[in-house]
C-alpha cells in the first residue's frame, strides 16, 4: 500500500510553479527520507499532503493518501499526522502544552478555545506527554518553551490519534546537540514500534539509520531516488546543493562537511 501517491502533479505558490508534472510514491513501512535545499519545494510538498494546497485539476494528474484522492481530516490524522514547526508553530504561540496536545483533536491548525474535550481525549493527552517527558510543562504557553520543548509538543500533537505514519519536517532544525539527539532517540524508538517515518528535510545528519531510501528534490523536480547508500553520496550532494560536499558517516549516520 502507498501511504503516498502523487501523479503529475503541477502546484503553485502565488505565482510561482513549485512543481510541474511532479510524481512520487512513498509505501507503507518503507523508512523514506527527502532532502532537498532551501527552495526545493519541501514545504510545498508536506502543504500539499496536508490540503493546503492543491495541484492543478487536470487530465492524469492526482494526488492520493492512503490510496484515495478524498479524505475525510479525521480518519487522515488517525493515519498520518504532519509535523512541521515552520507551518504549525504561528498558530500555537499563545496556547498552553496540554491545549497544544489537544489540538490534534481539532479540524484545522487555527481554531481553539472552542471544543469540549472528553475524559478519555484528556486521558491520552496525558500518556502522549507522560511518554515523551513534557507532562511537567502542561500548563506553559508555547512561546514559553524552549525550541526543543516545541518541538516534543508539536510531536504530541500528531500523537494523540497513534497514527502509523509520520511525516516530519527538518524536526531537529533549531535544536541544539543534546536536544536533537534525544528527539532522533524518540523518533527512533516510534520506529522501532512500527510507525512509517517520512522525513523532509535539508540536513542530513537528522536522517536515523533506519531510513533505507532517500529522494533528492531540487528545484522541485526529483534529481534521485532510491537506496540510502547509493544516493547519499559526494558527486549527488554535491550538485544537489551547488557546493562541494565531502561525506562523513558513522553508525549509520550521515553528516556533511565542506569539501574546500
Ligand atoms: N507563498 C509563496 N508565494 C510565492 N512563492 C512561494 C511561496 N512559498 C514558497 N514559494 C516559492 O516556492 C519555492 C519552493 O519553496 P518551498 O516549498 O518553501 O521550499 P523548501 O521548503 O524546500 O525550502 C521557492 O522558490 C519559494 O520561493
Ligand atoms: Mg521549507
Amino acid at each position: 500500500m502507498n501511504i503516498v501517491e502523487i501523479q503529475k502533479a503541477t502546484v503553485y505558490q502565488g505565482a510561482i510553479q513549485v512543481f510541474s508534472d511532479l510524481s512520487l510514491e512513498i509505501a507503507a513501512g518503507a523508512q523514506t527520507a527527502i532532502l532537498g535545499p532551501n527552495g526545493a519545494g519541501k514545504s510545498t510538498l508536506l502543504k500539499l499532503l496536508c490540503g493546503e494546497s492543491r495541484a492543478v485539476d487536470r487530465e492524469g494528474s492526482a494526488v492520493r493518501l492512503f490510496g484515495q484522492e478524498r479524505w475525510n481530516v479525521w480518519e487522515l490524522r488517525a493515519q498520518l499526522g504532519i509535523v512541521s514547526h515552520d507551518l504549525q508553530r504561528d498558530h500555537l504561540d499563545g496556547v498552553r502544552g496540554v491545549e497544544v496536545i489537544l489540538s490534534g483533536y481539532y479540524a484545522s491548525i487555527g481554531v481553539y478555545g472552542h471544543q469540549e474535550f472528553g475524559a478519555a481525549q484528556r486521558k491520552r493527552a496525558g500518556e502522549v506527554m507522560e511518554m515523551l517527558g513534557i507532562a511537567a510543562l502542561q500548563e506553559r504557553r508555547f512561546f514559553e518553551m524552549s525550541t526543543g520543548e516545541q518541538r516534543r509538543f508539536l510531536l504530541g500533537r500528531a500523537l494523540v490519534h497513534d497514527p502509523g505514519t509520520l511525516i516530519l519536517d527538518e524536526p531537529t532544525s533549531g535544536l541544539d546537540l543534546r536536544a536533537s539527539f534525544q528527539y532522533l532517540d524518540l523518533v527512533r524508538s516510534l520506529i522501532r514500534r512500527g510507525k512509517t517515518l517520512l522525513l523532509v528535510t535539508h540536513h542530513l545528519h537528522e536522517i536515523p539509520p533506519e531510513v533505507e531510501r532517500v529522494i533528492l528534490l531540487k528545484a522541485g523536480r526529483v534529481v534521485a531516488d532510491g537506496k540510502k547508500s547509493e544516493v547519499l553520496t559526494r558527486e549527488r550532494l554535491t550538485a544537489l546543493f551547488d557546493t562541494p560536499v565531502e561525506i562523513a558517516q558513522a553508525h549509520g549516520w550521515y553528516q556533511a562537511l565542506p569539501a574546500f
